[in-house]
């Protein structure tokens, strides 16, 4: 198919980056799903549209070589999911300082980098989309609480917005997304919504963005959030 858009989706083992890599290709996208280890819900969705790779986006060595091995692609949505949320519920102080800068590194950092490392195979006017939450908003924060992770995702903001300004006359996009509060792993069993919901969401409103420049901080309904 000519036409067929292509998606790398970083970050896709299990909850909400195999949850998008399965929609899109359920949408007719061509899609490059990342793993650090073998995983199963991956394996399963086999079909001939799905690329699996490997990378950790903490480690700068394999995301090169993901880059090399991924030379004849272009991308149409170039998504970093990857993140974790280690010792969230812990006030900052509780939170040993290596810990607390590894989310930092992990959540904030290395999207960055990672963005910064694929942009020659991005498509021109493509979307560079990071996974942000609610969290990340400063303007938002009333209630307190996932200290070093709300830091890590408030960075992750920041930067994004740097990262745009650096290459705006690209001509790309750039967006910061957050999915609700999901039934994952890491969003525990009492979320609000399961992974179906938020994904199809998601996937609607980066649909709805391809072609435009600009960075956007958004939920999976399309609304915009406050910094
Ligand atoms: N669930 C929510 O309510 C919620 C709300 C707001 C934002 N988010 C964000 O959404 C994203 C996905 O969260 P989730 O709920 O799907 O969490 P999850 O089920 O815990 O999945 C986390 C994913 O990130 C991958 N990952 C972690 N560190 C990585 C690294 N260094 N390199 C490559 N991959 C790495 C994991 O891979 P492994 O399987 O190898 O560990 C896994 O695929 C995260 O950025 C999270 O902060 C989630």
């Amino acid at each position: 198919m000519a036409d067929q858009k292509n998606a790398l989706i970083v970050g896709a083992s299990r909850g909400l980056g195999l949850g998008l890599v399965e929609t899109f290709l359920q949408r007719g996208w061509r899609v490059t799903a990342t793993q650090r280890s073998t995983a199963p819900g991956l394996a399963a969705l086999s079909s001939d549209a799905l690329r699996i790779e490997t990378a950790d986006i903490d480690d700068d060595g394999a995301v090169a070589s993901l880059r090399e091995t991924l030379s004849g692609e272009r991308y149409d949505l170039i998504f970093v999911v990857a993140g974790v949320a280690t010792q969230a519920h812990e006030p900052l102080h509780a939170v040993p300082r290596d810990v607390a800068a590894q989310v930092y590194l992990t959540n904030a950092v290395s999207p960055i980098r990672f963005a910064e490392a694929f942009l020659d195979r991005l498509a021109p006017k493509g979307l560079v989309a990071f996974m942000s939450s609610v969290l990340g908003s400063v303007g938002l924060n009333e209630s307190g609480g996932s200290e070093s992770y709300r830091a890590s995702k408030a960075a992750l903001n920041t930067l994004a917005r740097s990262f745009e300004v650096r290459h705006r006359d690209a001509g790309f996009g750039v967006m910061l997304m957050h999915p609700g509060w999901v039934r994952t792993e890491m969003g525990g069993a009492d979320a609000d919504i399961d992974v179906a919901t938020s994904v199809t969401g998601m996937s609607d409103v980066i649909e709805g963005r391809l072609g435009q420049a600009g960075c956007v901080y958004v939920d999976y309904t399309g609304k915009t959030l406050d910094w």
